[in-house]
């Protein structure tokens, strides 16, 4: 008989049953953004970032941040060929061109020398998928772009808890984007997060995330573009917000289990 390998199932106690049964029987009406908010700022305490914004996946929060940096028809975007084809199906969505290029034996991320290769007057950005919560080199791949002025996005999908020099996945580059599908470490079922510092990038995911919904904007149901719906639910939050204290845990065991 051949035995297989499964998917990871997630960590789930009492306390992500406690949140979510309240979220479900209370959080609506006034209360219905209340989980969202605390898992936002609970992600970002624990990342040490500044912007947070909870979103329905991974795939959806790239596929903001792609938009907000303005990718689009004729651009190309630099990425692993390993990898899951999340991070790419945006940049496709978005009218460009993924450009792939090889990964290092060791880490299974972008090769830096391959990526400075691969730059072409069309490239507008460079994706870094720290794959399996390995990380990319960011210093090579981070003066890389500041060299040729192209962004650097974080897709740290799988690298929560992942360390490099000191610093946290998803903090380094223009924006990260986090995944909270059930086989990753944490979860809220599915789930995504998109992290940034750059208040003006923030701004234009939040409107983007919201149909196109401005929060300045007074008048009601009113878009000032064409935008996304990829919202994370209340309840969903709710679990993320337990799984956010526990996160030292979870990170812990991932890390035995490894
Ligand atoms: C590297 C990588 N990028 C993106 C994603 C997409 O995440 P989600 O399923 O939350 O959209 C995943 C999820 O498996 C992933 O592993």
């Amino acid at each position: 008989m051949k035995s297989r390998i499964h998917y990871t199932k997630p960590s789930i106690t009492e306390l992500e049953v406690r949140y979510a049964t309240d979220a479900a029987a209370n959080g609506w009406g006034d209360r219905c953004y209340e989980y969202i908010g605390r898992f936002e700022q609970s992600f970002k305490t624990h990342l040490g970032a500044e912007f947070a914004l909870a979103t329905s996946s991974c795939t959806g929060a790239l596929h903001l941040g792609m938009a907000a940096l303005g990718i689009g028809p004729g651009d190309e975007v630099i990425m692993a060929d390993t990898n899951w084809i999340a991070t790419a199906s945006p940049i496709v969505h978005l009218g460009a061109t993924p450009v792939f290029v090889d990964i290092l034996p060791d880490t299974w991320c972008l090769d830096p020398a391959r990526v400075e290769a691969a730059i072409s007057a069309r490239t507008k950005a460079i994706v870094a998928v720290h794959l399996y919560g390995n990380l990319c080199d960011m210093d090579a791949l981070l003066a890389i772009g500041a060299r040729h002025g192209i962004p650097v996005i974080e897709d740290a999908a799988e690298a929560i808890g992942s360390v490099y020099h000191g610093k946290g996945a998803g903090t380094m580059g223009a924006f990260a984007s986090f995944s909270f599908h059930g086989s990753k470490t944490m979860t809220t079922g599915e789930g995504g997060m998109f992290i940034t510092r750059d208040a003006d990038l923030y701004e234009r995911v939040l409107t983007l995330s919201n149909h196109g919904r401005a929060r300045g904007q007074t008048k009601q149901f009113w878009p000032d573009a064409v935008g996304y719906k990829y919202k994370l639910s209340n309840i969903q939050a709710a679990i993320g917000c337990a799984q956010m204290e526990r996160i030292d845990v979870l990170i812990e065991r991932k890390r035995e289990i490894l």
